[in-house]
């Protein structure tokens, strides 16, 4: 008998509550509406973008994190066999990505592979130029073939994919650019001159691109890292001449106590390329755990 009216309460109960979660909720459970709202605002699905320096450091972490987003990578890298390697982890974890092989610093090759991108996918939402390099040298020691080697990965590649894709963005009806700079972008450093007149280029020119294209419905940003866990940075070390450890234990000197992961530096580019960040154009976001603070 006290069985049978505890099961009465109980069907009483559960049909309160359903009552409740269709007044508030519309009879969706409260805990998917929030999921959804969050997925909402962060999933790229659908869209296609084009991540330079893919085979690598932060670019394969952004373009692996984009892929899990629902975006459809072109990965591009003069390192072919470590960009197929790239390309073959996204498609194991079910994401939909194609490597293409292109040096960022010839026009042409940037020509040829934006439309081989395009004709593949069919549209170009989502451009991260990241392809980097670094060469800790001063005015007096850095080799002329160095400077142009440095302005033009960092800085002129940027020029020449946006020349080749802000049309294609421009059809599409608007599309987001995020450019990689540094925190030597915003302040100097010791013997890396051409990469920190380079990034400082990136920086102000992320601006004016803004302003050109902001009309075009495209935001341009800008994401300035610090010191990072990826080959660029642990090459560093080499290239001063300095143990690899004692480097990377000075590098994670800063209020975070640590250097940065690529995932650090995806996250911002994810913000940048979702609608969380819809009226944000011509900014720069420094992810360097506090080290310019
Ligand atoms: N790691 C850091 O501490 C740090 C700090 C600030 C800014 N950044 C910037 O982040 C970006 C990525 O650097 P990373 O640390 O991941 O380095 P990384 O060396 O791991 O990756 C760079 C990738 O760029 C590719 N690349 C180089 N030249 C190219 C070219 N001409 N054409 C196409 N691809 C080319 C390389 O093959 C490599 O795969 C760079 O722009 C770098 O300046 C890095």
């Amino acid at each position: 008998m006290v069985e049978k009216q505890q099961d009465h309460i109980q069907q009483w109960v559960s049909k309160l509550v359903d009552y409740k979660k269709q007044k508030i909720f519309g009879g969706r459970n409260p805990m998917d509406t929030k999921k959804k709202r969050i997925l909402d605002l962060i999933s790229l699905d659908g869209q296609v973008a084009i991540v330079t320096g893919a085979a690598s450091g932060i670019g394969l972490a952004t373009a692996k994190l984009l892929a899990e987003m629902g975006v459809t990578i072109g990965l591009i890298d003069i390192n072919e066999s470590d960009g197929i390697d790239a390309t073959e982890q996204i498609k194991e974890s079910g994401g939909n990505a194609k490597f293409f092989l292109c040096d960022v610093t010839s026009d042409s090759e940037c020509k040829k592979t934006v439309e081989a991108i395009h004709k593949e996918f069919g549209k170009i939402d989502i451009l991260f130029n990241n392809a980097g390099v670094i060469r800790r040298k001063n005015v007096l020691d850095l080799e002329e073939k160095d400077w142009d080697l440095i302005v033009d990965v960092n800085l002129k590649a940027i020029y020449l994919l946006s020349r080749h894709v802000i049309p294609i963005m421009i059809k599409g009806k608007g599309g987001s650019i995020i450019n990689n700079g540094s925190g030597w972008g915003i302040k100097g450093g010791s013997n890396a001159v051409a990469y920190c007149a380079a990034k400082g280029g990136v920086v102000n020119m992320t601006r004016a691109m803004a302003i050109d294209h902001g009309k075009h419905g495209i935001r341009v940003n800008c994401v300035c890292p610090g010191d990072v866990d990826t080959p660029l940075l642990r090459g560093e070390a080499k290239q001063l001449g300095v143990d690899e450890e004692t480097f990377m234990k000075e590098a994670a000197e800063r209020p975070l106590n640590r250097v940065g992961d690529p995932q650090d530096i995806a996250y911002a580019v994810l913000y940048l390329a979702s609608n969380l960040s819809s009226w944000v154009t011509g900014t720069t976001i420094i992810v360097d755990g506090g080290g310019l603070a």
